[in-house]
């Protein structure tokens, strides 16, 4: 078999930048003799001198002579790096198609037996912490092609520990040093807790960059940028959010998403569009509601999809994800953004969305994020005369005091405490006053029937506001979801429909509960729990009352109702049935 063995010897002092790279050439080389190599500094064959630039990527065959198709190919690369002491470093090594790394006779990285994995060769593909001793350090790399691409690249990273403490300036240090594949945004930006005279922007890059919002009413309007800061200081941050406030109603607003690189004071515009506030009278308007998407992200996918084909998706003002978006948020971003709200980029078709947070947007460890896209999960917007208000219902407990449990990371206390301050500031304003509908959207029914927890949970919150024969506030429908499954509560005939399921039709409500919700009570469906696995809800406000339609995603219909203050339910159409 024809074996063309090539080693090259790469001299180099401590900063590799432009400095010569000495190369040689040995017959039958191996990754033991390499390692060994690494060790002793010293490879066997000829060699010669070429420049190559650091961290830049070395095409070998150029310098391996002409090589006969089929012939198996090895080369080897080593490298002396003086360090004034004993220091940890990252390196970073690319190479097509496989490379192993040895510093002073250890393997420190190896990408044997499955490739580089990264089709655009870099020293970012393979980035580790290494250990160099004061002095010479010795290392060797062990160089396998694939379909005669042979090409590596190497580079010694800044020491980041000399960066500033200051997590701006660093995170935007770090992001100048270590580029992702896409320093840019990696989705369209998302127009969200639109209302009358306010909106939110929310966008996310794939490095750190101060961003700021310019935004002006197309008609007329004068331009304004607002910037993402903190206590006064544009940040770099990969996740921005904006609130927009002082909107003028049922006006078109333009915006760019716009950059500021410090190095050159350019701003520059990354993506723009639309969108149009909230008119500031009448009671007009319509939308459509999804959750509890706690389903395989392909089902969940396919159920958004179909969403987009309902007649009323067309027409809906703004788009409700009433929370469960996914079992658990390991990944928040693949979860919410790739496998739910993608669908809807897809098709260039993303209405105004207005964020619910369910229980299940607490749990993995990228929940976290969650504040950092949408902001305050608990807030209020007006469709002219009809005032939403948005709760957040919280985890489905109290703290469990045990290792790793999920509900040791919430204080549901706490969260209620100051949402039921705010909810005492909210009803006491004049918009939610003078408003027409007063309609709420929550994860959690209020009832005990449904979950003992979040029904205490929330007489606990809003109790004092909204319950009782003669209420403080009269509201005109809970919208929630949570249970899994499609219900309706009628306050006229004190009725709850759903789908009846042996261990259901033993429950019974609370007759605290029974006195105290007078308004009604509509729950979307879910998977898991008899009836059908997902579900859209669809709402259309008029001065006739409040049609809500609960369908599959497909448009088959479960329950389609007219609401009007003070009477009991039109039912148009439903297959729920009385369950006590
Ligand atoms: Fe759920
Ligand atoms: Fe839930």
């Amino acid at each position: 078999m024809n074996r063309i063995c090539l080693v090259l010897l790469v001299l180099s002092p401590l900063l590799l930048c432009a400095r010569p790279w000495q190369f040689k050439f040995s017959a039958k080389i191996s990754d033991q003799e390499v390692k060994a190599a690494s060790l002793s500094g010293t490879l066997t064959g000829a060699g010669k001198m070429v420049e190559v630039k650091d961290g830049t990527v070395c095409q070998l065959s150029k310098y391996s002579g002409k090589i006969k198709r089929g012939t198996k190919l090895r080369a080897a690369a080593i490298t002396v790096v003086d360090m004034p002491e004993d220091c940890e470093r990252f390196i970073g090594i690319g190479a097509d198609w496989f490379v192993s790394c040895f510093l002073n006779g250890q393997q420190v990285l190896s990408t044997e037996p499955g490739g580089n994995h990264f089709t655009r060769i870099s020293p970012y593909n393979h980035i580790v912490k290494v250990k160099f001793k004061k002095g010479a350090n010795h290392l060797a790399l062990y160089i396998r092609p694939r379909l005669y691409q042979w090409k590596f690249a190497f580079k010694i990273m800044p020491d980041i520990s000399m960066l500033p403490a200051h997590s701006g300036d660093r995170a935007r240090m770090i992001a100048q040093m270590f580029p992702p594949a896409n320093p840019g945004l990696l989705r369209k930006e998302l127009v969200h807790q639109l209302s009358c005279d306010s909106a939110a922007v929310s966008c996310q890059f794939g490095s750190a960059v101060i961003c700021g919002v310019r935004f002006r009413a197309e008609k007329d309007g004068q331009s304004k940028i607002i910037w993402n800061t903190l206590s006064g200081k544009r940040i770099a941050r990969k996740i921005h959010r904006f609130q927009l406030k002082k909107l003028l109603p049922e006006t078109v607003y333009n915006y760019e998403i716009v950059t500021l690189d410090t190095n050159t004071a350019k701003i520059t515009p990354v993506s723009s569009g639309s969108f149009k506030t909230f008119p500031a009278s009448g009671v007009d308007n319509s939308f459509l509601i999804i959750s509890d998407t706690q389903v395989a992200p392909d089902i969940r996918q396919a159920a958004v999809k179909n969403m987009l084909k309902l007649p009323e998706f067309g027409k809906a003002d703004f788009v409700v994800s009433l929370g469960d978006v996914a079992e658990n948020f390991d990944n928040f971003e693949m979860h919410y953004f790739n496998w739910f709200l993608n669908g809807f980029y897809r098709k260039n078709q993303l209405k105004p969305l207005t964020i619910v947070k369910g229980n299940h947007e607490y749990r993995g460890n990228g929940s976290d994020i969650y504040p950092e896209h949408f902001g305050r999960s608990y807030y209020s917007f007006r469709h002219g005369d009809v005032f939403f208000i948005v709760l957040d219902t919280g985890e489905g407990g109290e703290t469990v005091w045990k290792p790793g449990h999920h509900l040791l990371y919430t204080d549901t206390a706490q969260l209620l405490a100051e949402q039921q301050e705010w909810l005492e500031r909210i009803t006491a304003s004049e918009a939610f006053k003078r408003a027409r509908y007063r309609i709420v959207l929550a994860h959690a029914s209020p009832f005990k029937y449904h979950a003992k927890f979040y029904g205490n949970t929330i007489r606990k919150l809003a109790g004092k506001f909204f319950f009782g024969a003669k209420p403080a506030h009269r509201i005109d429908l809970w919208l929630c979801a949570h249970v899994h499954y499609a219900s309706r509560f009628d306050p006229a005939t004190k009725n709850m429909v759903g789908f009846k399921f042996p261990k259901r039709s033993k429950l019974k409500v609370d007759a605290d509960d029974l006195a105290d919700i007078n308004f009604p009570v509509i729950t979307s469906d879910g998977p898991g729990q008899g009836g059908e696995q997902l579900s859209v809800t669809s709402v259309k406000v008029s001065d006739d009352g409040i049609n809500v339609r609960i369908t599959t995603p497909e448009g088959k219909v479960i329950d389609d109702v007219i609401i009007r203050k003070g009477e009991a339910h039109h039912v148009n159409s439903s297959v729920l049935e009385k369950l006590f």
